[in-house]
């Protein structure tokens, strides 16, 4: 499904592979083997020779893309082709483009109070992780003593960095790292957020976010889930997160009821 963050997705260049992080192409690799990345490859051998260079660690699936399509004519509709593609992985394309795309959409325009209400953030070091463009991390800057951005993509962490410069904020720390492998000793934070981050393994995101928190401090997701009692819901409640739910505005992809967790670490 698109999102239409952004109006030419279809026309970007197939180029724009070489955009993505590490984690992305990571991502694609573990998919089932995909028929219309293989003719990228086909089509832009210099696509595959970055990848195989950039994470010899990928190789061998580059290389069977590659012998999937060996003996198949290049589709006619290749640039039809791309635009697929592209829809297909949108919110990394922006993110590695344009990421003021996503920051203008009308559901990052939710009330900050549901965040800064739920603790006291005054003299507190936050880690905030998934910081995309900033949306948790800038509201909580003002009362905190220090930010802690973790962002696994290059081009957010360089809008996190003008962002924070251009607002004069500079208690704001923005760091590369992903949720699975945080790169904080333990009880580092006395607050840890994340927002539209977990829901792949519940059980293992929340006990790294509780890793890295002081016992007394506090867990917080901020949305963590759709307004729906699903698996996640149920798993966190399991886990002693009180919850509630709120509003975020907008029509388009993304707008609507969320809900929001929070726990005091024990
Ligand atoms: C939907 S965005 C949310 C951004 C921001 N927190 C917000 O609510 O607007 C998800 C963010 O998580 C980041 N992300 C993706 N995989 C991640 C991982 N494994 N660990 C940490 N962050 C991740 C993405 O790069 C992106 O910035």
């Amino acid at each position: 499904m698109a999102f239409n963050w952004k109006k030419n997705i279809r026309e970007q260049s197939a180029n724009t592979i070489m955009l993505l992080d590490e984690l992305h192409l990571h991502y694609l690799s573990q998919e089932e083997p995909r028929e219309d990345i293989a003719f990228i490859f086909k089509a832009y051998p210099h696509i595959a020779w970055y990848i195989c260079n950039k994470m010899p660690e990928l190789a061998a699936w580059v290389n069977m893309l590659t012998q999937m399509v060996a003996n198949e004519p290049l589709p006619s509709n290749m640039d039809s082709l791309i635009g697929d593609v592209m829809e297909s992985i949108e919110d990394w394309i922006i993110y590695v483009t344009t990421p003021d795309d996503y920051h203008r959409q009308s559901f990052n325009e939710w009330d900050e109070n549901e965040l800064t209400s739920l603790t006291d953030y005054s003299g507190k070091t936050v880690v905030d992780i998934g910081s995309g463009t900033g949306k948790q991390a800038f509201a909580v800057a003002p009362f905190a003593k220090s930010v802690y951005c973790v962002e696994p993509v290059w081009n957010l962490r360089r809008f996190l960095k003008q962002r924070a410069e251009k607002e004069g904020i500079n208690n704001i720390y923005i760091i590369d790292g992903v949720i699975e492998d945080l790169p904080f000793a333990p009880s580092f934070a006395d607050v840890t957020i994340s927002g539209h981050v977990v829901g792949e393994d519940i059980p293992s995101e929340i006990s790294a976010m509780e890793r890295i928190t002081k016992p007394g401090g506090m867990i917080i997701l901020c949305p963590g889930n759709n307004d729906a009692d699903n698996d996640n819901h149920s798993q966190l409640l399991e886990l002693g997160y009180s919850w509630s739910k709120f509003l975020e505005p907008g029509e388009d992809f993304g707008g609507g009821y969320k809900r929001k967790y929070w726990k005091v670490k024990d």
